[in-house]
């Protein structure tokens, strides 16, 4: 299969529009080696004509336009999203879909919580009602023995969600309510390589039932949105901890780094960084640590063939 990252940053982006942190105005006035990055989506295909998208970022327009083997000329209107599947109800992963309405009736992939956030507190699915049938929902089950499914128009991947801890959109009643299903990791193996990736953009807490997964997978993209447990804080832009927006930093006891050194197989890449986070400064002390632990950072355009 091929993987190809369409946007690596954390909501927002990087540079963000409102944001004067160190990093923003470093990447903005060239003074940062760094990349600029847009917000969090990957596609992954078989065939390399019929892709599906994970997450439909607000910067899907110009993800799509990077992106050629994305946008087919078979027809006079055309597209290569065979079908979308969504990791969680956030902002950064759906409000693409409303940037989507023109390529109408959509097969949409998410767990009933997210559908039912998406169907209240943002209801993108009730919006779209009335563009040429809209948003077909198709439930991802997450049942313990029953989470593995198929989509149609991918026949030779298998998928596989598990919930796991991260967290709600601020606007979900699940924000401080967790409910399994707010947000889910998801393997994805090639039925005729038989290679897996391993994907989760939002990841607060790594349960054991995630390791099986995790230690098996060739590749996994996983929770790179912060460095630090207080980096909002540290970067002066906010006041919320890594844990209150269920993201596990990097660094510290019990971080992304010591978790990650603890699997042999994997290739091991960290994907949705948010744009206070220091690893986005190539020359930085944090991103030689990384380099250090054999761990990548994913950029956007990045693209990986399993
Ligand atoms: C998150 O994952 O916490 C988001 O990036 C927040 C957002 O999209 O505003
Ligand atoms: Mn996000
Ligand atoms: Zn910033």
């Amino acid at each position: 299969m091929k993987i190809q990252v369409l946007g690596s940053a954390a909501g927002g982006g990087f540079p963000q529009w409102n944001c004067n942190c160190a990093n923003c105005r470093g990447v903005r006035e060239g003074t940062l080696n760094a990349q600029p990055r847009t917000q969090s989506s990957i596609a992954i295909s078989a065939n390399g004509e019929d892709w599906i998208l994970f997450n439909a970022s607000p910067d899907i327009r110009a993800q799509l336009e990077s992106f050629a083997p994305m946008q087919p000329g078979r027809a006079i209107r055309d597209t290569g999203i065979a079908a979308i599947v969504l990791m969680d109800s956030q902002i950064d992963h759906c409000t693409g879909l409303l940037m989507l309405r023109e390529g109408c009736p959509h097969q949409v992939w998410c767990t009933e919580m997210v559908h039912q956030d998406l169907s209240s507190g943002f209801p993108v699915f009730n919006m779209l009602e009335h563009w040429n049938g809209g948003l077909q929902w198709n439930r991802i089950p997450i049942e313990p023995g029953a989470n593995r499914f198929s989509i149609p128009q991918a026949p030779e991947l298998s998928l596989t969600a598990v919930p796991l801890r991260s967290s709600a959109p601020p606007y979900s009643p699940h924000r401080n309510d967790p409910h399994p299903g707010d947000n889910i990791g998801l393997l994805v193996a090639d039925r005729r390589s038989g290679k897996t990736l391993f994907y989760a953009p939002g990841l607060g807490r790594i349960e054991p039932h995630l390791r099986p997964l995790m230690e098996s997978a060739d590749l996994l993209l996983v929770d790179g949105t912060i460095w630090r447990e207080d980096e909002l804080i540290h970067s002066g832009v906010g006041d919320k901890l890594g844990t209150a927006m269920g993201h596990l930093p990097q660094s510290g006891e019990g971080g992304m780094i010591e978790y990650l050194d603890t699997l042999a197989k994997p290739r091991k890449v960290l994907i949705h960084i948010n744009n206070t986070n220091p690893i986005l400064d190539e020359d930085s002390a944090e991103r030689a640590e990384l380099h250090a632990h054999g761990i990548e950072v994913a950029y956007d355009g990045m693209s990986i063939e399993l």
